[in-house]
């Protein structure tokens, strides 16, 4: 259980390059199994989630290499397994993008409902709907997802644009006899990016980005050689560590038109930034000013942003209104931000923060990914030493995360916590 120890008060300086983007690369390493041979993946963040997410594929029978850093060669049986083993999947929500695949690829898949973040109920009912219109039938027994059939083309509407949803439908649907339909979908460019790589494999799928997607479904795919988008929400957090310590950094690779919707709100509270396609400049002076954010699907405000704006609105004067649409539990950052001396007040979705002058180092602990992240933002910014413990949250989603932050002029430790009883 490693944790970090942070020395705050540091304005952050410098440049540095952003990885591969986590949600993308997962998805499209669930896509690769629906095509037998060997799929080379470049620009992939050696990161927690991905390597889980790998090796339940190796156990499902896959052959996997890292070529270089960040480019992982998997090599597709003809006949790849359908059971996700329980002890993998538990541990990442995002094995569940699995099953689409599966049942494509086999016509059959078997997995436990999976693990992950403690952000909300997460169910999975978009999903089995469907793959349940496309011919599936589905059924939960102790625990286990299980989905079988020949899938038939047809028009789904999803309730809610859930982005698994509709990625495991998209990939359902690429080998399903005839066309789907898939309204209400969600737009993300993690969402794009897959129907890119999809597409690539000789899929054909159109709409992407778009509330509807349409897909006519092929007889093969065929294994490709593909490089993941930049991660727009590290991207994001290395803008808001720069603009939380005041300081003046500018990150590379980055897709600014994923960004807009981060970079509107820091120039509501005064932050400078200068974009270009593949770079954002931020330079932020005091005293920033408070502002009102809403999560909602994209392109509106990402849930994945909302801890780490909430640290940094944490320290502007005034104050700011947080309203969390997305997942249910995503606030309780606000109780670890609180013992920073944060003045932040929950009811339901809603988060009240008066920002205060200073924020003062303290023992916090992350509850989830994005939360783990915003604590360490609000480390840089606070006096004295700030410990983050349960980082292997971060781990899950941030690559080399202390190292970039150092590089840029933080100071950050990570130490190893042998005994977990003073981990609080
Ligand atoms: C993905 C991202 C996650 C991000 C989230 C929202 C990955 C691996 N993870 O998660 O980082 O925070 O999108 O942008 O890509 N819902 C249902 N029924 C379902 C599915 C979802 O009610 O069958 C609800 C969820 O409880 C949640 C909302 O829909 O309230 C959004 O969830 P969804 O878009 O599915 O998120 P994930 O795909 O799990």
């Amino acid at each position: 259980m490693d944790k970090y120890l942070i020395s705050g008060g540091r304005r952050l300086e410098g440049s540095v390059y952003v990885s591969g983007a986590k949600n993308a690369a997962l998805a499209l390493i669930a896509a690769s199994i629906l095509a037998p041979g060997e799929t080379i993946l470049e620009n992939v963040p050696r990161i927690a989630d991905v390597k889980i997410l790998l090796n339940i594929v190796e156990k499902l029978g896959a052959k996997v290499a890292w070529l270089e850093e960040n480019t992982v060669s998997l090599t597709i049986p003809e006949k790849i397994d359908y059971i996700a083993p329980h002890s993998l999947v538990k541990r990442l929500r995002a094995s569940n993008l699995l099953l689409g695949g599966l049942l494509a690829a086999r016509g059959k898949a078997q997995i436990s409902m999976p693990g992950g973040c403690n952000i909300g109920i997460r169910p999975m009912d978009l999903h089995l709907k469907g793959l349940h219109a496309l011919g599936a039938e589905v059924e939960i027994e102790h625990g286990f997802i299980k989905a079988s059939g020949r899938l038939q083309g047809n028009r789904v509407y999803l309730d809610f644009p859930s982005v698994g949803a509709t990625e495991n439908i998209m990939m359902a649907a690429t080998r399903a006899k005839g066309t789907t339909i898939i309204e209400n979908v969600a737009k993300e460019p993690e969402i794009v990016d897959l129907a890119n790589f999809l597409n690539a494999m000789g899929a054909k799928v159109r709409g992407a980005g778009t509330d509807l997607i349409r897909i006519e479904g092929v007889k093969e795919l065929k294994s490709t050689c593909y490089s993941v988008i930049a991660d727009r929400i590290e991207a994001g957090t290395l803008m808001v560590a720069g603009a939380i310590t005041r300081g003046n950094v500018t990150i590379g690779k980055v897709i600014s038109r994923h960004l807009q919707p981060v970079i509107a709100k820091l120039r509501e509270m005064g932050v400078e930034i200068i974009e270009d396609e593949e770079y954002v400049h931020v330079a932020a002076g005091d005293p920033l000013k408070p502002t009102d954010i809403k999560t909602l699907p994209y392109p509106g405000f990402p849930t994945d942003m909302q801890s780490q704006m909430m640290a940094i609105l944490a320290t502007c004067q005034g104050t700011s209104v947080i309203v969390e649409n997305v997942f249910e539990n995503r606030l309780q950052v606000a109780e670890e931000l609180n013992r920073m001396g944060a003045n932040i007040k929950v009811e339901g979705q809603t988060a009240v923060v008066q920002g205060v002058e200073k924020l003062s180092g303290a023992h916090v602990r992350s509850c989830d990914l994005r939360s783990g992240a915003g604590l360490v933002l609000a480390g840089l910014a606070a006096e004295g030493v700030t410990e983050v413990s349960n980082i292997r949250l971060i781990d899950r989603g941030y690559e080399k995360f202390e190292q970039k932050l150092n590089q840029l002029g933080a100071q950050i430790r990570r130490v190893q916590v042998r005994d977990v009883s003073i981990d609080r």
